[in-house]
């Protein structure tokens, strides 16, 4: 029998780890369970019905992916999203938070928008909303149209107004069904990876490069909180950042943790809610602003989107651009399959400081584990260290809110299987498993567990 198909319990049912859910009653009655995903991870037809190529179609063709991989086919969502949307219906969730491929409606990055993939995203939209869960739409999850690249991308203060152009044509079409918006996702990650210390050929280890690139994607967030807000009535805005607590490796190893903490945590967030950027940063940002610039950068929004899924260990390397480089997790330390530290007290706090640093509403919109699942002899894909995974992140969460966080929703990463960027499709994330070939999904026993809690949760 399929996972969790047909009638009576599934062999896979049977064999899951028993429903023991985390404590949830600090959490608010009115909170919002859902999933997320972003555009390049599941959507392919990358060439299809005239969608523009990506940095990340490019960054594909280079090689560098484990296993060659590409986003050419990604999860088939593009073709398959009735079936997907079918998913997160039986998962109970209320919300679905997925981006928007920019070169999919502007091929070019800017001028005569794609009528077709516009469109595209009009189904998904309505078939979200028939299944009765509200959309959360990512106007950047790190899919830069290349046409703009090769204009120098964020680089040039251009970018500024191809972006508000950008969110401007996303409200215009969508404002009417949408009103949950976040401008970028992790801004910190394409940043410092794609224009500071990434190396390979996306980087050019410039450190100047880097921090006007920095400023450039602080404006463009700005300008399209302002671009929603006056599009979108009903709006509500927020920004999605990975904050996540940097660690010396060792004693000797502070101020490079200090300085990873600067850059990772809050070259973005600073600004964008407190409207300065940090001490540590100052003189190198100088040279890029322009009288008024941080009051563009601080436009009100609603909500603080928190993606985290552990801390960081840092270790000083005096060749590094800003002086760290990533360190060894102590020995004594457990992690993921794909090595990610395992510490939900690390989460608890992040929740606590993320609240009263920035005073905002928090949801937790990526938390999850990157596993290697395979389904076992007869079909089923029980992943219990998922499980326990997720079980002690929604109650270190839980207890974050008990402390008295305001956390109004939590998103696991992800719905799907997907193409997880530089490891490609090796690593898994996905409540669901995704086999490739076949493009077969199959729940895994962690789908069932989240879904089982969601009910749990509302019954409260
Ligand atoms: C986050 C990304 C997301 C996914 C998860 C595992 O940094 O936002 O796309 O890759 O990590």
């Amino acid at each position: 029998m399929l996972p969790g198909g047909g009638a009576g319990p599934s062999a896979e049912a049977e064999r899951r780890q028993p429903a023991e859910y985390p404590p949830l009653g600090g959490l608010r009655r009115d909170f919002i369970w859902g999933v997320s995903t972003s555009s390049f991870q599941i959507e392919g037809a990358t060439r299809e019905d005239g969608r523009g190529l990506s940095v990340w179609d490019t960054y594909c063709q280079t090689g560098r992916i484990a296993n060659h991989d590409t986003g050419d086919v990604a999860c088939d969502h593009y073709h398959r999203y009735p079936e997907d949307v079918g998913l997160m219906q039986r998962l109970g969730v209320q919300a679905y938070r997925f981006s928007v491929a920019w070169p999919r409606l502007l091929p070019q990055g800017r001028g005569t928008p794609n009528e077709p993939g516009l469109a595209f995203y009009d189904s998904l939209i309505d078939a979200i909303l028939k299944a009765g869960i509200e959309p959360w739409l990512c106007l950047y999850h790190w899919d830069m149209p290349q046409a703009l690249d090769d204009l120098g991308g964020w680089t040039t203060r251009d970018s500024v107004g191809w972006f508000t152009d950008y969110a401007a044509l996303v409200a215009a079409r969508y404002g009417d069904r949408v009103k949950r918006f976040a401008t970028f996702n992790e801004p910190s990650i394409f940043t410092l990876f794609g224009y500071g210390f990434g190396g390979g050929e996306r980087a050019t280890s410039s450190a100047d490069r880097m921090h006007r690139t920095i400023h450039h994607v602080n404006l463009s967030h700005g300008a399209a909180v302002d671009a929603l807000r006056a599009r979108v009535p009903g709006s509500s805005i927020g920004v999605i950042h990975n904050y996540q607590p940097c660690l010396p490796s060792t004693p000797a190893d502070a101020r490079a943790a200090d300085s990873c903490d600067t850059y990772w945590n809050r070259a973005f967030p600073d600004p964008q809610c407190l409207g300065a950027y940090p001490q540590a940063m100052q003189a190198a940002m100088e040279p890029h602003m322009q009288a008024g610039d941080l009051a563009r950068i601080q436009r009100p929004v609603d909500w603080f989107g928190l993606n985290h899924y552990s801390p960081i260990f840092v270790k000083a390397d005096a060749n590094a651009l800003l002086g760290f480089a990533f360190g060894d997790r102590p020995a004594d330390i457990s992690a993921t399959p794909n090595g990610w530290p395992i510490m939900p007290d690390a989460f608890r706090d992040t929740l606590l400081t993320v609240a009263k640093r920035f005073g905002l509403p928090i949801y937790v919109l990526e938390n999850g584990l990157g596993g290697f699942d395979k389904p076992d002899e007869s079909g089923a894909v029980i992943d219990n260290d998922r499980i326990a995974y997720l079980r002690a992140y929604i109650g270190a969460m839980n207890a974050a809110a008990s402390a008295g966080a305001d956390i109004r929703g939590y998103f696991v990463w992800s719905l799907l299987d997907n193409f997880e960027w530089d490891s490609g499709y090796g690593v898994r994330f996905g409540l669901t498993y995704v086999d490739y070939p076949t493009q077969r999904r199959i729940p895994k026993a962690s789908f069932h567990w989240y879904g089982d809690l969601i009910k749990a949760a509302r019954l409260r």
